[in-house]
């Protein structure tokens, strides 16, 4: 089956064989050393030069435990957290904090737009007590990119900690986390890095880190200082997803190997394979041009088509697509071309999804 939703992705035989290694206890130095490995090569792909200023804190779970655990790890007592919401997954930000009564009105936005630093810049001078600023860096409902390296200046001029989410953009987008100061940026193997689902980490400034470590504990799991101590000794402090993480190394591997700037150009390209085609065949984005991502696009469903007849006529023939979230749920779907397709994937889902349209508008 070919996926075309963003994550769990397609992986390549190579990523998917490694979950075959040998069984391991994980107080072995031989997965102290896998974990270690992993740690080290995610600081190469992302923060390349400034390896040694940040740290890698890997987690079971998926790409929302490392979201929650940067949240509530990195919040002094008496301070708050603004989020930026211009989306489900800001959205989810802001109940996080929500649940521990640590928001300040979020900045929400409407969902085809992008926060404006200069309402932040405002926004932080009224409230003295927000301590994070957090945003999503691709906003995965609609496949908005958003202005990062805008908000982080401003986030970083007003001597805030800049906490972003990029579970869907990282390995898909370029994001300059250390040249733009960001304290704290979330990931996951099971997107754009092309591993399995099941592990994620948050790549954090080692300074921020150490501060961490007096703030108030919010999660007895996902409190990163206690990890950040278990990474002195190359460990986890819980049992790690051992075989998702053979893959994780594996895929990492491939990652390098690929070079990031590559993985985001081959992105890129099939991306703008799949919106020349739907152009042709009269289906239209749902973002400007300027606005969407290398790895999403969300479109408008053809007059009269319903979602699930689409998706379940292209199940049939082998690709999965996405729905809309939220209040795009009957309107929009979404293709995604995260993961190890090839070119021939891309044309084989377009000509795919060309019999379905004609097929439909036949019968109407
Ligand atoms: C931007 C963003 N943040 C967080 C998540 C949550 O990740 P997960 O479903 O792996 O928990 C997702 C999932 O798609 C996402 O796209």
């Amino acid at each position: 089956m070919i996926l075309l939703n963003p994550g769990p992705v397609n992986v390549s035989e190579r990523v998917r064989k490694a979950l075959n290694r040998p069984d391991l206890c994980h107080r072995e130095p031989e997965c102290a050393e896998l974990l270690q490995g992993i740690r080290q090569k995610l600081l190469k792909a992302f923060l390349p030069g400034a390896e040694s200023e940040y740290t890698a804190v890997l987690l079971t779970g998926s790409g929302t435990a490392a979201v929650e655990a940067a949240v509530l790890s990195s919040v002094p007592h008496g301070k708050r957290v603004l989020v930026l919401n211009n989306g489900i997954y800001g959205e989810r930000i802001t109940s996080m904090v929500g649940v521990h009564r640590l928001a300040v009105p979020e900045l929400k936005m409407d969902w085809t737009k992008r926060p404006d630093p200069e309402q932040l810049r405002l926004a932080l001078r009224q409230h003295p007590e927000v301590h994070v600023v957090a945003m999503v860096h691709h906003e995965t409902t609609t496949g908005l990119i958003n202005p990062v390296k805008d908000i982080a200046d401003v986030v970083d001029s007003q001597n805030r900690a800049f906490l972003v989410d990029s579970v869907s953009g990282l390995g898909g987008e370029p994001l300059d986390i250390a040249g733009s100061h960001m304290y704290m940026v979330a990931g996951t193997a099971g997107k754009c890095i092309q591993g399995f689902p099941g592990m994620s980490f948050v790549l954090v400034r080692k300074g921020f880190m150490e501060r961490m470590k007096s703030y108030p504990k919010r999660s007895w799991y996902l409190h990163l200082p206690h990890y950040y101590e278990s990474d002195q000794v190359a460990s986890m402090p819980f049992t790690p997803a051992v075989q998702v993480a053979y893959a994780f190394n594996e895929a990492l591997d491939e990652l390098l190997e690929e070079g990031v700037a590559n993985r985001i150009q081959r992105y890129k390209k099939a991306s703008a394979r799949i919106r020349q085609r739907m152009k042709e065949l009269g289906v239209k984005p749902f973002l400007p041009a300027d606005h969407q991502s290398n790895t999403i696009t969300c479109f408008h469903l053809p007059n009269g088509l319903a979602y699930q007849t689409l998706h379940d006529r292209l199940k049939e023939q082998g690709y999965v697509i996405y729905a809309g979230q939220g209040q795009l749920e009957s309107t929009v779907f979404r293709v995604a071309n995260m993961g190890a397709l090839s070119p021939q994937d891309i044309e084989g889902f377009l000509a795919a999804f060309q019999k379905v349209l004609e097929a439909t508008t036949v019968r109407a």
